[in-house]
């Protein structure tokens, strides 16, 4: 490995942490960042993650360093950045890939170094984000700048591709479908090696810590959950976009960072369609942030927010996503088979006005029926959805019973259905 000499990097001030490191090629990066902070002794890192809170930005919010302490020391590990991004909401690893790429790939290869790895994989689709990262790791092979070589591998774009169980599966050349698993990722993954798999932003957070210190890490965030991350805001707001914002932040901070609803809202969807529904009286205070959005029975998730505005019926969107989670169950147990296609078939005919008032309460005993039942976390995700919806949208509820709606887009909605059918 060549070490070139560049002058330490000033630490990124500010909420704008990884979106400050855009850089195109190596010199910029290294230019703007500074070089790699080595530690040369596996382990050696993993204290300092420790220190900072850092936790994983793919959806679960595990603590990083204990990942990295299970996987340190077992024998012949691999090191995965997992870029699937399979949230269809979701574009804040794409647009991390495509405007730094380096720095994701140092997160990788310092992952690999304190969990004391030969080999490392890099999991994403087709797309720019792709196209940017292939050519960082030409630039960084050409230069023989990295420790380990990284294998390519492209993800499925499917909603389950990128659950670990399923990337672990892809690497090994099999279809990207979640496993049933004795042994966890971080003991048996690849190749029945112990594998540490991060999401990529998660990565690049790693990449900002190592160099500036776990202080610098806290100085932004909550106690309990420091740092910066990504949304992805989409819908009505005035500049959907991906936006880097501290952990904790009020809710209605995060929408101005998109320039604002340009609607009147109803309610804002967090957390993805795993996610749950803030209810619009709740939006401007609440903080996001996994602690309070737990209350409300949802997730910050990977960062997604989605407003809905007045005009939409909350239940219609929601049996829309519903049908994609049930059309993305990998059906190999029993939850994906029967639970989510029958927990769309009523979220659709409550949807569609019919007037059964045994509805609600099938939606609750299906979701409570499927929670925690699959192997993998997917039925849960889509449980905690459809709860959060019947919440949240319980005067819609009662209005679809009675062959209404709070909205009135959604009656005529319903009017051009039924002609047409
Ligand atoms: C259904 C499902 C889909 C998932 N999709 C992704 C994904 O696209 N990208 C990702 O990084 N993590 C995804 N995850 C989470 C991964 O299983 C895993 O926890 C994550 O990649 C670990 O990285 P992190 O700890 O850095 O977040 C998904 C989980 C589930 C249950
Ligand atoms: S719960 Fe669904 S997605 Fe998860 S492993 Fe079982 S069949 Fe696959």
């Amino acid at each position: 490995m060549s070490t070139p000499v560049t002058a330490p990097a000033r630490a990124p001030e500010g909420t704008r942490r990884l979106l400050a490191a855009t850089a195109g090629d190596l010199a910029a990066h290294l230019a703007r960042s500074g070089p790699v902070p080595w530690r040369g002794r596996a382990g050696s890192l993993i204290e300092d993650v420790r220190a900072a809170g850092l936790t994983g930005r793919g959806g679960g919010a595990f603590p990083v360093w204990r990942k990295l302490s299970t996987v340190h020391g077992g024998r012949e590990p691999v090191v995965v950045a997992n870029a699937a991004e399979g949230e269809p909401l979701s574009s804040k690893d794409d647009t991390l890939l495509r405007r730094t790429p380096h720095l994701v790939l140092d997160g990788l290869h310092l992952a690999a170094e304190a969990v004391g790895s030969r080999e490392a994989y890099l999991y994403v689709p087709d797309g720019p984000g792709r196209d940017a990262v292939e050519a960082a790791l030409r630039e960084r092979v050409a230069r023989r700048w990295d420790p380990v070589p990284v294998t390519v591998v492209r993800a499925a774009e499917a909603f389950l591709a990128g659950e670990e169980s399923a990337v672990v599966a892809a690497i090994d050349g099999r279809p990207a479908l979640p496993r049933f698993r004795t042994e966890v990722v971080a003991r048996s993954g690849v190749k029945g090696r112990p594998t540490l798999v991060q999401n990529a932003e998660t990565l690049a957070h790693l990449a900002q810590l190592a160099r500036y210190g776990p202080a610098w890490f806290r100085s932004v965030g909550t106690r309990e959950e420091p740092g910066t991350f990504l949304a992805t805001v989409s819908g009505p707001v005035a500049s959907p976009g991906v936006y880097e914002v501290p952990l904790g932040i009020p809710m209605s901070a995060l929408l101005a960072e998109a320039g604002g609803p340009v609607a009147e809202l109803r309610a804002v969807l967090a957390g993805g369609y795993h996610g749950g529904w803030v209810p619009a009286a709740g939006v401007p205070d609440v903080p996001v942030s996994r602690a309070a959005l737990a209350r409300l029975g949802g997730t910050p998730g990977a960062g997604v927010i989605r407003p809905l505005a007045a005009g939409e019926c909350g239940l219609r969107a929601a049996a829309g996503i519903v049908r994609y989670l049930a059309e993305q169950g990998a059906r190999q147990c029993g939850p994906c088979l029967n639970g989510l296609p029958r927990l769309s078939a009523t979220m659709t005919a409550l949807a569609g006005g019919e007037p059964d008032p045994a509805l609600p309460e099938r939606l609750r005993a299906l979701s409570a029926l499927v929670d925690g039942r699959g192997a993998c976390h997917h039925p849960d995700g889509v449980a905690r959805f459809v709860r959060s919806t019947l919440a949240t949208f319980q005067p819609d509820v009662v209005a679809h019973l009675r062959g209404s709606c709070v909205e009135e887009r959604c009656l005529e909605e319903r009017c051009v259905e039924r002609r047409n059918r």
